[in-house]
């Protein structure tokens, strides 16, 4: 009944009109609110494009620093969230505990609910929601980097670390990650910069799976916390932000660049995944993989080069010049990101928070977007083409075959 077109995987079906993220797939663009990501990249700081996302415009001198000052107050975390992480196990998955983490976070905080304060807390538009509104954005931006932190140190039975003052949002992530008890610990300038830099590509990309997921959650007028974790657990697939992480355990997995050729096949045998290559938008290079070769320079200059590096190195160039992948416009995506994550020393499993931290921002950005856009929000429930069978009736269990 009806006209229903079958659009498996959304290749073909916008649900939402958006001023945030601009792509040219085709001619591998990426621009946030019309600035490109290559001069953002170079002449910006994620916090400083986290405002531009969020709120359209390049923030002044004194609007900078209110929200740089309010995200980083909003890092410090409540001590029952101690507990809380304290009960996963040793080897559980950072990804796994940053979604359960986002989810908790909301149970602390009931006046961001719209079960709780009126379905309206959102949608208003008025001074009080908007500042609401606010205090959520800073406090899950802020904290983010926090749990991800807890995250990192529980698995190693260390103590948690209270956010520091006077650093940047990169650089209280570092120090709550590595400090170790010296006063004046400062994390390495150049890796703070590249972490900066590497938080800012992934800011957003427009509907990507974990924004749509977060969209999905959040047009049912659940709290913002409930829609980042739902966002964070699809993000978690290795299809998405997973594939940094199966880049490297790809890389390993290859060896020595000799090894190169036999893996190739498989792919084309569709055996294997090239992980880190192709996109559903991009078919040409993903213009934040030239940022990522850039930044990687950088970092390994004060790291020392990754011994996969030459293999991923044989691994793009064969693929580059191999028909399977040309014909099919496959290149290199943002997911390489991960041997400059192993350079500097993350363990291969906290690669995905790496990409879901910085990511809360663009979530929010289409959040808030959504929650304040014309004619209100509307739920977002798809149709399904029914192929089941028609109607039957009920067999009693003795009488089945
Ligand atoms: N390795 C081998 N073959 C591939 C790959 C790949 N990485 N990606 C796509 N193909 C093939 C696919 O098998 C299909 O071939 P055929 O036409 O013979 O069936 C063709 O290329 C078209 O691919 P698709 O699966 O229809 O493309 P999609 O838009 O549905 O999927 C993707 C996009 C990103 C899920 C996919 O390219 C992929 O699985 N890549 C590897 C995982 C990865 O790196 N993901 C990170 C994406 S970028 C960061 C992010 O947004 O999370």
């Amino acid at each position: 009944k009806g006209l229903r077109i079958l659009d498996k995987g959304f290749l073909n079906t916008a649900v939402i009109r958006s001023r945030i993220t601009y792509i040219d797939g085709e001619a591998g663009v990426l621009r946030y609110r019309g600035y490109p990501i290559e001069q953002l990249a170079q002449k910006s700081s994620h916090l400083e494009s986290a405002y531009l996302l969020i709120y359209g415009s390049l923030p002044t001198r004194d609007q900078f620093k209110h929200f740089e000052s309010e995200i980083l107050r909003h890092g410090v975390m409540h001590s029952d969230a101690e507990e809380f992480f304290r009960s996963f196990r040793y080897d559980a998955h950072p990804m796994s505990m940053l979604t359960s983490a986002f989810a908790m976070l909301g149970s602390l905080y009931g006046e961001a609910n719209p079960s709780l304060q009126g379905q309206r807390l959102y949608t208003n538009g008025d001074k009080q929601s908007l500042a609401t509104m606010d205090r959520q954005i800073y406090r899950l931006i802020g904290k983010a980097t926090t749990l991800a932190a807890m995250a990192y140190r529980v698995r190693q039975g260390r103590e948690f670390v209270t956010p520091p003052t006077g650093l940047s949002y990169t650089g209280s992530f570092l120090y709550q990650m590595d400090h170790i008890g010296e006063e004046d610990y400062k994390p390495n300038p150049v890796l703070e910069k590249a972490l900066d830099v590497l938080f800012l590509i992934h800011a957003d990309h427009e509907l990507n799976a974990s924004c749509t997921t977060v969209l999905q959650t959040g047009s049912s007028l659940v709290d913002p916390y409930s829609a980042i974790a739902a966002g964070c657990a699809s993000l978690y697939g290795p299809l998405h932000g997973g594939a940094n992480e199966a880049v490297i355990r790809m890389l390993i997995s290859i060896g020595k660049p000799e090894n190169v050729p036999a893996f190739i096949e498989a792919v084309k045998k569709k055996e294997k995944t090239l992980s880190g290559f192709g996109h559903r938008v991009y078919k040409t290079s993903d213009p934040r993989s030239f940022i990522v070769r850039k930044t990687a320079d950088e970092v390994f200059k004060v790291t020392g080069r990754d011994e996969l590096l030459e293999t991923a190195m044989a691994l793009h160039d064969a693929a580059m010049k191999d028909e399977y992948f040309v014909k099919r416009k496959l290149a290199p995506n943002v997911d390489f990101c991960g041997l400059i994550y192993r350079a500097m020393g993350f363990p291969l499993d906290f690669f995905p928070v790496l990409f879901a931290v910085p990511r809360v921002v663009g979530w929010l950005a289409h959040w808030r977007q959504m929650m304040l856009q014309e004619g209100g929000v509307k739920i977002w429930r798809p149709r399904q083409v029914y192929i089941g069978s028609t109607k039957r009736d009920y067999v009693p269990v003795d009488e089945r075959v």
